[in-house]
């Protein structure tokens, strides 16, 4: 189900976060709860309301739609197993005094569902929401306006639960303020190290600016041990090819790096179309091709999976297996989803094409076409024809 575009006109963007959230959300929550565990928990550390058309419903924040959706999951996953019990919880946090009035007058419209609200600084708040969820899987969304984020507090707080974190990245912000002195120590705190700025030095040169600060960030969320793997979608402005802003997920687990890269491909397709309309809109020129074609196309051409991305993912693997002898396609294809915007299908296409031109090696069963999991890949060998 698409999200009722006319509560996002000129705010593409959210369109854009929001439709990834739900989408990730519900895969990932219909996993969870027919997986075995019977509680999921929806933590929102930065909840606004922020700018919402739907004042009374709240159906365009990520908060409402959130329990919408996992409400709906719970109903779902039940019905298919039927005895089974199921608890979601909701944990929401804000720190602007009108917003968590307004939080708390949402929670009242809903007294049948577990809603907690917090008022404060969520890193303030970590330990209250921790004895609330004592138990089950825990998603957490993080959605600050800026760069002003106490990592390591969070990071604790992540990593003592078993779950996933969706952590949205602020490029813009980041690109603007990570050179203004002034600042300098939110920033130490934001990647949590306050030598940050000499660590920077030590990344290759030709980075962006705000891709270092994203590179040390991904680095204090591993350390910490609150994820293995961070693979991360960008959002563009409409007009504009700048991003805006980057979603980050936080897992331990492999299959949410997949997992991650399927709804990456359909939402960047649903962001094509948006910015074409935007543009549409804001041009009133007349577009030859549908919304859906352009779409198509331009994904082809720079969106996951296209001819840029697999050239770098070449790179990724002849760099692997310049360090290892031989590699499981699994791990190699892990290794690439992470880095790149790459799907597992896009990566056996280049494992195809790579041993075609002799750079790879790996033998598969009769019959088989493409190298799957458990197919061993080592470097160079001969020709195989196409
Ligand atoms: C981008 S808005 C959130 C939007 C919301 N997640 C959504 O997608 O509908 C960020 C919110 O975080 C709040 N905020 C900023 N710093 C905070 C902090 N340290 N702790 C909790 N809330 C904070 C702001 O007041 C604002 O309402």
């Amino acid at each position: 189900m698409n999200l009722p575009s006319e509560l996002y006109e000129g705010r593409e963007q959210t369109y854009i976060k929001h439709t990834f959230l739900r989408r990730y959300l519900e895969a990932l929550a219909v996993k969870v709860l027919m997986g075995g565990f019977t509680t999921f928990n929806y933590v929102d550390g930065f909840a606004g309301p922020w700018n919402t058309i739907d004042n009374e419903g709240c159906s365009d924040s990520s908060f409402g739609l959130a329990v919408e959706l996992l409400e709906q999951v719970r109903r779902y996953v039940e019905e298919q197993r039927p005895g089974r019990k199921l608890k979601v919880r909701f944990c929401l946090c804000e720190k602007e005094p009108g917003s968590v009035q307004r939080l708390r007058e949402f929670a009242k419209r809903h007294p049948a569902i577990e809603i907690h609200v917090f008022d404060g600084e969520f890193e303030n708040n970590l330990d209250e929401i921790a004895q609330r969820i004592p138990d089950g899987f825990t998603f957490t969304f993080i959605d600050p306006t800026n760069w002003v984020v106490r990592i390591t507090e969070v990071g604790r707080f992540l990593n003592a639960r078993t779950g996933e974190f969706l952590f949205n990245f602020m490029t813009e912000e980041v690109s603007r303020h990570s050179v203004n002195p002034k600042v300098a120590h939110q920033f130490g705190d934001f990647v949590g190290d306050s030598n940050w700025q000499e660590t920077v030095k030590l990344l290759p040169e030709g980075m962006k600016g705000e891709l270092r600060v994203l590179h040390l960030l991904k680095d204090a969320f591993r350390k910490c041990g609150s994820a293995k793997f961070l693979p991360d979608f960008s959002i563009l402005k409409p007009l504009i090819n700048r991003e805006k802003m980057r979603l980050m997920l936080g897992t331990n687990n492999p299959k949410g790096v997949k997992l991650f890269r399927d709804i990456h491909e359909k939402v960047e397709k649903e962001e094509f179309e948006k910015r074409r309309q935007a543009k549409a809109a804001d041009t009133s020129q007349d577009m030859l091709f549908s919304d859906a074609d352009f779409a198509q196309y331009e994904q082809g051409e720079r969106g996951i999976g296209c001819k840029r991305y697999r050239e770098v993912t070449e790179e990724i693997i002849v760099d692997a297996l310049s360090k290892r002898q031989e590699i499981d396609f699994d791990d190699l294809a892990l290794e690439v989803m992470e880095r790149m915007p790459m799907r597992e299908t896009h990566v056996k296409d280049v494992c195809v094409s790579m041993r075609t031109r002799g750079l790879i090696r790996y033998s598969l069963p009769p019959k088989a076409k493409k190298p799957k999991p458990g197919t061993m890949i080592s470097a160079g060998g001969s020709k195989t024809p196409p």
